[in-house]
């Protein structure tokens, strides 16, 4: 089916998924052509419009995962000594075309990832993608639909935040080159700029606030600006029930365009060591 014409029978179904079932064939069919082509890496949930630089979200494929939970069965499968109960496979066939993933990595059919990317005891669920080069470092997780640049690294811990519902809501995106650093959270749409270092332990949502650590402006809420090295720290806030610490999002640098920070740097050496960091 032409991909126009599977955007409207996908729609189609989602206004009706309260009366569909795991049994039904026809729908699972035309649901799975949609799965396919992201898992081929031929569509994706969201990208960035070169442009205008915002971030365009392709609903229908978003709808189309959500059916698939609707029109699947519980099978169990087994792997070694592991038993798991789950709708959906995992992701076959990508390991060895230019991807490394160690034990304990797993991805979900419907996740896309390029070659050259690493992928440490790690998870990917359905929708994301995660762009060539990339190291997914040990414990890390990609959320479901979120968009992973090229040569970034997620280090140990990150948990980029799944987005599948509401409706209208915009995957978390992770441009080129971003270091992301150990234990980070970034959710709910949260974008971190091209080049971007964040700190270890930064949470960045679109309710904190990114502020110039230089001149005291904030510069958005969740969204890290490109080129620039930032820390979690606390802004204070005084409340009628007293003086309260929140966390922001500090810039400390910027960095030239096409800069890398030196422990970025490191990073690169240790990795094409094939040793993780
Ligand atoms: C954030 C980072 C880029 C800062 O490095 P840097 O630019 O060399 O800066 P410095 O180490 O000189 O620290 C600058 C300031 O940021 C603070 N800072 C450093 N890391 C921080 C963090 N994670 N959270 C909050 N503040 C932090 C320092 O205390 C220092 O404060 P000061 O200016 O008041 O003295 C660096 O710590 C980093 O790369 N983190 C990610 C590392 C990582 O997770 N790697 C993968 C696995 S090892």
């Amino acid at each position: 089916m032409a991909n126009s014409n599977l955007a409207a029978a996908i729609h189609e179904l989602y206004l009706v998924a309260d009366s569909l079932s795991a049994g039904d064939d026809e729908a699972r069919a035309t649901v799975h052509e949609a799965i396919d082509l992201l898992d081929r890496g031929a569509e994706r949930v969201a990208e960035i419009d070169p442009d205008t630089h915002q971030i365009v979200v392709n609903e229908w494929l978003r709808e189309a995962i959500l059916l698939l939970f609707r029109l699947s069965h519980i099978t169990t499968t087994t792997a070694g000594p592991f038993e798991y109960a789950d709708k959906l496979p995992l992701k076959t066939g990508y390991v060895g075309a230019g991807v490394r993933a160690v034990p304990g990595a797993v991805a979900r059919w419907g996740s896309h990832i390029e070659p050259g990317v690493i992928l440490m005891p790690s998870f990917v669920n359905i929708g994301a993608r995660v762009g060539g080069d990339t190291m997914v470092d040990t414990w890390a997780t990609v959320g479901s639909c979120a968009q992973v640049g090229r040569r970034v690294h997620l280090s140990g811990g990150v948990g980029i935040g799944g987005v599948l519902e509401p409706p209208n809501a915009v995957p978390v995106i992770i441009e080129d080159d971003a270091l992301i650093g150990s234990r980070c959270m970034v959710t709910q749409g949260a974008r971190v700029g091209e080049g971007a270092v964040l700190g270890e332990g930064t949470i960045l949502n679109p309710s904190i606030p990114v502020i110039d650590g230089e001149t005291g402006e904030e510069l958005s809420r969740g969204q890290v600006p490109p080129w620039c090295v930032a820390t979690s720290a606390m802004r204070r806030r005084e409340l009628r029930g007293g003086e309260f610490f929140l966390p922001c999002v500090l810039v400390r640098r910027w960095l030239e365009p096409g800069e890398r920070h030196d422990k970025a740097r490191l990073n690169e050496v240790l990795r094409e060591a094939g040793v993780s960091a």
